[in-house]
């Protein structure tokens, strides 16, 4: 499938209304497909797809429905599975069952819906949380079944290693093509606001804005971590697809990484705020550093650009949107 190949099919995109999975579904209708959006806006919201509303098809359900899973997923030609529980590690660290049995229960309806209707090419997203806390700090694409996946998201990480083993499976067994990514740490507008239980950056700017002082950072601050908008990696998942990668999984993020000190304070200066920071050491902060091998991204991708957000441009973005949607106390 080249760039047009697009054109005129029928792609389903299961958590279309998440963060990312929004973006993949404008990216989709610019290259010419139509688009299903799957998705029970559990954690999705309506408004990330309003602008696309009458472009696309909603098939609104709980995709850990066996049942609505095979309906949603009818006459997909190309489905991207991005449908799962996931948020921060404020979460994570103490749902690991909770969010272990939700994410198999989607992926084993969502596998069986696909393995009946055998789409042309499958991506599926797993995630860097497959990798070992004690690995080197820039990850290459290694075999993840040993050791444990990262312990702050322990149960998230062995559902997305069993995604990927079931996949193999489904490949070797049904003939389909598929894509297995992991992306790392992607942010931006249209992340759903759950308090202690967001993503870092998500929170981070809201406590900042918020008017928060101080603000009270996870662990040292020194922890560094590699951002991709969301944009970039939706862009990068429809693109993948459409070179038909299908060999091993790939990394989605940079090699290039940022301390969270950092990253607090590019959030004050654009933001034009100066709460005092506090470091709170009692407090998780996963591994030091967590930096994404490209290698294989760059070989599958060729020369189409991987980061086209800048940091900076994307947390105005994320800012911009807060304020346009929760400022006043919202
Ligand atoms: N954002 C990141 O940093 C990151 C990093 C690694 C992997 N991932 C993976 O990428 C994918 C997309 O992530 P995201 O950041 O867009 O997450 P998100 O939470 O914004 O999107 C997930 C979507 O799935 C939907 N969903 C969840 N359970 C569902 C169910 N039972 N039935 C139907 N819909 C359901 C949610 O409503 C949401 O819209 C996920 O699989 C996630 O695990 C994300």
């Amino acid at each position: 499938m080249n760039h047009s190949d697009y054109k005129n099919r029928t792609v389903a995109v299961t958590g279309g209304a998440g963060l990312i999975g929004s973006f993949v579904a404008e990216e989709l209708l610019q290259r010419g497909a139509r688009v299903i959006v799957i998705d029970d806006f559990s954690k999705g919201l309506r408004s990330n797809i309003e602008a696309i509303k009458s472009d696309i098809e909603l098939r609104e359900g709980d995709l850990e429905s066996a049942a609505f899973a095979r309906a949603a997923l009818a006459g997909a030609e190309v489905v991207f599975h991005l449908a799962s529980r996931a948020y921060g590690v404020g979460y994570s660290a103490n749902h690991h069952l909770e969010t272990m049995l939700h994410n198999e229960q989607v992926n084993n309806s969502v596998l069986a819906a696909i393995a009946e209707h055998r789409p042309g090419h499958v991506l599926a997203a797993s995630s860097s949380c497959v990798y070992r806390d004690d690995g080197p700090d820039t990850m290459r694409e290694v075999a993840v079944f040993e050791g444990e996946p990262e312990m702050a998201n322990w149960g998230y990480g062995w559902a997305k290693r069993f995604l990927e083993q079931k996949l193999q499976v489904l490949v070797r067994e049904r003939s389909i093509q598929v894509a297995i990514v992991r992306p790392f740490n992607i942010f931006g507008e249209r992340s759903r606001w759950v308090g202690g239980y967001s993503g870092a950056i998500p929170m981070l700017v809201k406590r900042i804005l918020d008017g928060e002082d101080p603000v009270v950072v996870w662990g040292s601050g020194r922890q560094r971590r590699n951002y991709l908008h969301a944009h970039d990696c939706a862009r990068i998942m429809v693109e993948l697809v459409a070179r038909r990668y299908s060999d091993s999984p790939v990394n989605i993020g940079t090699e290039d990484t940022i301390s969270v000190a950092d990253l607090v304070e590019s959030i004050c200066r654009i933001s034009g705020h100066s709460p005092r920071i506090e470091f709170d050491l009692s407090k998780p902060e996963g591994r030091f550093i967590k930096s994404a091998d490209s290698t294989r991204l760059r070989a599958a991708l060729g020369d189409y650009p991987v980061k086209t957000v800048p940091l900076e441009e994307g947390l105005r973005r994320m800012l911009g949107w807060y304020q346009v949607n929760f400022g006043d106390g919202n």
